[in-house]
């Protein structure tokens, strides 16, 4: 056996997530270890419940800090998911995506530092901000952010405090680290298609194109993305876990497609594409219109033009590379919607 077939006990915060609660299945189906998982509530982990390596623990990050503690104490390796990540909560709420996303996150990075944990960070896209880089890249790009009127920025300059402070624990204390910085991953749990406002993209659309609501382009919708399918990048967080020969110790990576890289207008287009292949009614009542960010967003919203991801580190120390295509992953979204297809269900059946 080697070390990384060493079963482990895996904190999960903020499983209920988007990515947690794939990951958490992934985990489940695909590897022995035990899967400790903390968050408010349940209803994107249903396929993992009964699971016997599973252990769900009811509890707010911001409150039942000696529980979670323990579990950090327990556990062999750490990822702090929860976060606040939908724009439109960094413009109306960015105290609490200060609260939340760094000061709770610090406590658990402190307690990691502590304790001698492995600890797997989820840093974002969002920290290179309007980079003109071609392609992004871990250690040769600069941040470019906005002035502080536009309280957008709040998430990145959290998440980027919040790697300087993981890599200074690293290079100082001999923290066991990675940061993983995922560009606009997409699947069926990502927000909640019930949300009339305030969803992420690819939800967002779909509510509104199954409510016969137009989809908003901001300001034209001119802007890019590479959009990445949650099961990529759930096959990459594996990786990272699995750390075979310490290939991520210390490490920061990029998680994202970019040869899946289309403008909000694209993307708008396709989706009603592929809605098409599933429902021709509702594709074609589909209406697209334009919107300006300031009524869209309001005043502290900037954006970022294109933002493309350099995924040669990933390829070359976890030998990943990005499979899904954007409209692949459209279809695997709508069959969930339509036809109630669980991908993480099936997965967690069938191992
Ligand atoms: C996202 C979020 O900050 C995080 O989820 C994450 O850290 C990061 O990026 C990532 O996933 O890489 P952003 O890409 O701006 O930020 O998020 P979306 O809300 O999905 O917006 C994408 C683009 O669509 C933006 O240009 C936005 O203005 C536009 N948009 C959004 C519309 O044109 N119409 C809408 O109805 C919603």
């Amino acid at each position: 056996m080697t070390a990384s077939d060493e079963r482990k006990n895996i904190l999960i915060l903020g499983a209920n997530g988007f990515i947690g609660s794939t990951l958490c299945a992934h985990l489940l189906a695909k590897t022995q270890h035990e899967v400790y998982a903390v968050d408010l509530a349940t209803h994107k982990l249903a396929p993992c419940l009964k699971h016997p390596r599973f252990h769900f623990y009811e509890r707010d990050l911001l409150i039942h800090h000696e529980d979670i503690h323990y579990l950090v104490k327990k556990c062999d390796i750490i990822l702090p998911l929860v976060a606040i990540a939908t724009p439109e909560l960094y413009v109306t709420k960015p105290l609490s995506v200060f609260e939340l996303d760094f000061e709770a996150n610090l406590k658990v990075i402190r307690w990691c530092a502590e304790y001698d944990k492995r600890v797997i960070f989820p840093s974002t896209s969002e920290v290179y901000g309007m980079a003109t880089d071609e392609a992004f890249a871990e250690h040769t790009t600069n941040f470019i952010l906005g002035p502080v009127d536009k309280q957008r920025w709040i998430y990145s300059c959290c998440k980027q405090l919040m790697d300087r402070l993981i890599y200074a624990y690293g290079f100082e204390k001999n923290l066991r680290y990675t940061l993983f910085r995922p560009f606009n991953f997409i699947g069926a749990k990502l927000d909640d298609i019930r949300n009339d406002a305030g969803s992420r993209i690819v939800t967002q659309f779909l509510h509104n194109a199954l409510h016969r609501q137009p989809l908003k382009l901001v300001d034209g919708g001119f802007n890019r993305r590479c959009f990445t399918y949650i099961n990529d990048g759930i096959d990459c967080l594996l990786r990272i876990i699995e750390n075979k020969n310490a290939c991520a110790d210390k490490e920061i990576f990029n998680i994202g497609n970019p040869n899946e890289n289309y403008s909000v207008a694209e993307l708008a287009k396709i989706l009603k594409e592929v809605l098409h292949e599933f429902d021709t009614k509702l594709a074609d009542a589909v209406k697209i219109e334009t919107v300006s960010a300031d009524d869209y967003y309001g005043k502290g919203y900037q954006d970022i033009a294109r933002r493309v991801p350099s995924v040669k580190a990933a390829k070359e120390k976890l030998g990943w590379e990005p499979k899904t295509s954007l409209r692949e992953a459209l279809r695997r979204i709508l069959n969930y919607h339509f036809n109630g297809v669980d991908p993480d269900a099936i997965l967690l059946k069938n191992s």
